[in-house]
């Protein structure tokens, strides 16, 4: 085999996971890469920090930027807009393929990255981006891309999931379950991100992006947390016959002129208790999409964990940019706590 220079940044929750893997699976990774996978160097802000895998030290260094020149493959596991961004491009300029699971990151910036890719020819692989360990990028950009999807609905995000899921079937205190997904390693580095529905509505644009074939800004997304969701509202909704999560809906919508517009939604909402949905527990995640030839699919999985995500294969881009969605007209309601559709103009 040849040898690919592998150079990670990050040995979080995720990172030390992927390191871990590396390095005690490269003999199995070579056979399926058709290439030795060898890690260069693990870049981290503090060299001493705890880790949760057992990784030589000597692989450790503060010099992101010095570790990225000459490496083959960059894997970005940092988080955060800055620097992740800059060192992103900074490694598509050196000449490596990016692979990365930062929704933050694509759902702000991915038009630069993809576009600082394309002049160099890399690769930004990101199926770790969009719930987890659920390969969910792949199907909708390769698999559907013949098919027209008309509408994406699902859990995903795992902390928020966990959070409730304990909440209603322990009666759990919110910000005690906040506390064991971050010690477990669900949540980001700041847990805003997960309750406000900010990390949902990254990957909810990232997921229309591509089902749609357009570019959705985040900005675009209607985004509702679950922040003001306590125990009476939970047990009002189960004597009612209902579990309240948090929901991704993506929507192609159609107006009486045909002309089109694109929908997308993260709130809590109430979901019947025979609805699927209603069955995924713990940090899971679960997608339905719905496309005019291939009907209703359902993707399951883990939404959330340093394993679970450091599995998620690397998969090759991008969220796309294309023809224009005119401005819609069409309102409805799916469940008794739904926002009204905000039908958008993409670029
Ligand atoms: P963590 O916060 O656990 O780890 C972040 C790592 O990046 C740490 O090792 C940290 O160094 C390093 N880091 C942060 N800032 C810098 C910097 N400025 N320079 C150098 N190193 C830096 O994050 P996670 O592992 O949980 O997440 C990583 C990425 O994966 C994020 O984009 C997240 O959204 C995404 N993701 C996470 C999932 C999960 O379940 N946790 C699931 C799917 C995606 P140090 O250790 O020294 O502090
Ligand atoms: N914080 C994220 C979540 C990690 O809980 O879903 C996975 O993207």
């Amino acid at each position: 085999y040849r040898t690919l220079r592998v150079a990670l940044l990050g040995a979080g929750a995720v990172g030390s996971q992927v390191a871990d893997l590396l390095l005690k699976h490269g003999d199995e990774l070579a056979d399926r890469a058709g290439a030795k996978l060898e890690l260069a160097g693990i870049a981290v802000r503090n060299v001493d920090s705890k880790r949760d895998a057992d990784l030589p030290r000597e692989l450790f260094t503060t010099d992101a930027e010095t570790l990225i020149v000459g490496s083959d493959i960059v894997i970005e596991l940092m988080g955060g807009i800055e620097p992740a961004r800059t060192q992103v491009l900074h490694a598509i300029a050196s000449g490596a393929d990016v692979v990365t699971a930062n929704k933050a990151l694509l759902a702000t910036h991915g038009s630069e990255v993809f576009e600082a890719a394309d002049q160099v020819g890399a690769e930004v692989y990101y199926e770790a981006a969009a719930a987890g360990a659920i390969p969910i990028i792949r199907p909708l950009r390769d698999s559907l891309a013949g098919d027209r999807v008309v509408r994406i609905m699902g859990i995903v995000n795992g902390t928020t999931n966990y959070i409730l899921d304990r909440m209603d079937t322990e009666g759990a205190d919110f910000a005690d379950v906040l506390a064991q997904a971050q010690e477990l390693g669900y949540a980001e580095a700041d847990p805003t991100a997960d309750v406000e529905g900010y990390d949902a509505a990254q990957k909810a644009a990232i997921l229309a992006s591509l089902a749609f074939h357009t570019t959705v800004p985040l900005d675009a997304v209607h985004r509702e947390g679950i922040t003001s969701v306590d125990a009476t509202m939970i047990e009002s909704a189960r004597h009612a016959g209902y579990v309240i999560k948090l929901l991704a809906v993506c929507e192609r919508l159609t107006a009486e002129d045909a002309s089109e517009s694109i929908s997308v939604r993260v709130y809590p909402a109430l979901v019947d208790r025979s609805h699927p949905l209603a069955s995924v527990h713990g940090a899971n995640n679960a997608v339905f999409v719905q496309a005019e030839a291939a009907g209703d699919l359902m993707f399951y999985g883990a939404g959330a964990g340093g394993v679970q995500t450091a599995s998620a294969g690397a998969r090759r881009r991008r969220v796309r940019r294309a023809a224009p969605h005119r401005r819609g007209s069409r309102r409805g309601r799916v469940d008794a706590c739904e926002p009204p559709r905000r039908a958008h103009r993409t670029r």
